[in-house]
C-alpha cells in the first residue's frame, strides 16, 4: 500500500470538447520539455478527447504526466452506438478518466447511480475514477452544500473497498465556479474538502480518508491558483480553460510546486 508521502500533488487539465491530434501532440512535446526538471511529487494529468487520447499518450515519455479520459460507458462491450469502455481506454493508454463532470450531468442527464456504475467499470479495468461531484449555486444560498456533497459521496462511492477508495481521486468543483471566472475562495474550498475528508474517515478509515487525493476545480487560473494551494486539504488542482495554452497551464503547474515546498519542504 501506498505510504502518503507517496500521495502525488495533482495538476489536472481537462481539455473538453479541444484540440485536434496535431495540437495534442505539440501541445505534450512543450509541456514535457518545460516539466522535466521539476520533482516527481506533482503528477499532471491530462484528460483528453477520445479521439487522440491514444496518440497522446504514445507522445508521453515523462512519468511526470498521464492521460486520461473525460467520460466511459459503464458496460465492457455490447450495442452502444457511439459509446466507449473502460476496457478500450486502458488499451490505448489511459491511467485516469473523469466521470461525472457537471457537463456530463447537466446536459447528458447523468445521475450519481450512472456515475456510479461508471466509476466501477473503471476500477474493474485499472483506470482510476476522477469522480466530480459539486454544487450548484442555488444550494450554497441555500445552505445545502455539504448535503449535497454527503449524498454525491454516498452514491457514487457506494461499496467501494478501503482499497478502491484511497485509488480514486475526487474532483470536487463547485458548479457555480466552473468557467464562470468564479473561482472558490480558499475558505469554500477548505471548508468542502474537510468535509469530504472527514466523510471519507466516517466511511472507510482515517488511513483512507488521508490516502484520498481531493482535488478542487472550477476557474483555477495561472493567475489565482496560488490562492487555492494555501487550503490545508487539498491534493491538487483541476483547471478547463487555462489549461488549453501550455505555457499558462506550466505557470499553474510550477506554482504548485513551488507551494508543495514551502509546505513540505
Ligand atoms: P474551468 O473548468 O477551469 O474552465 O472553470 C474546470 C472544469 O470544468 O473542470
Amino acid at each position: 500500500m501506498k505510504s502518503e508521502t507517496e500521495k502525488r500533488f495533482v495538476v489536472l487539465a481537462n481539455w473538453k470538447m479541444h484540440k485536434t491530434l496535431n495540437e495534442g501532440i505539440d501541445y505534450v512535446k512543450k509541456l514535457e520539455e518545460c516539466v522535466q526538471t521539476l520533482e516527481d511529487r506533482v503528477e499532471i494529468i491530462l484528460c483528453v478527447p477520445f479521439t487522440i487520447l491514444g496518440a497522446v499518450s504514445r507522445e508521453v515519455t515523462s512519468s511526470r504526466v498521464s492521460v486520461g479520459g473525460q467520460d466511459v460507458h459503464d458496460q465492457e462491450w455490447g450495442a452502444f452506438t457511439g459509446e466507449v469502455s473502460a476496457p478500450m481506454l486502458a488499451d490505448v493508454g489511459a491511467a485516469y478518466c473523469m466521470v461525472g463532470h457537471s457537463e456530463r450531468r447537466k446536459y447528458f442527464s447523468e445521475t450519481d447511480e450512472v456515475v456510479h456504475a461508471k466509476a466501477c467499470a473503471l476500477h474493474r479495468a485499472g483506470i482510476v475514477p476522477i469522480v466530480c461531484i459539486g454544487e450548484t449555486i442555488d444550494e450554497r444560498k441555500r445552505g445545502l452544500t455539504l448535503n449535497k456533497l454527503e449524498r454525491q459521496a454516498m452514491v457514487c462511492f457506494d461499496g467501494f473497498s478501503r482499497e478502491e477508495m484511497e485509488r480514486t481521486v475526487i474532483l470536487y468543483e463547485p458548479i457555480w465556479a466552473i468557467g464562470t471566472g468564479h473561482m472558490a475562495t480558499a475558505e469554500q474550498a477548505g471548508e468542502a474538502h474537510g468535509f469530504i475528508r472527514h466523510m471519507l474517515e466516517r466511511l472507510f478509515s482515517g488511513e483512507t480518508a488521508s490516502m484520498t487525493r481531493i482535488v478542487y476545480g472550477g476557474s483555477v487560473k495561472h493567475k489565482n491558483v496560488s490562492d487555492m494551494l494555501e487550503v490545508k486539504d487539498i491534493d491538487g488542482v483541476g483547471v478547463g480553460s487555462d489549461s488549453l495554452d501550455v505555457k499558462d497551464f506550466v505557470k499553474i503547474v510550477e506554482r504548485s510546486m513551488e507551494a508543495l515546498s514551502m509546505k513540505t519542504g
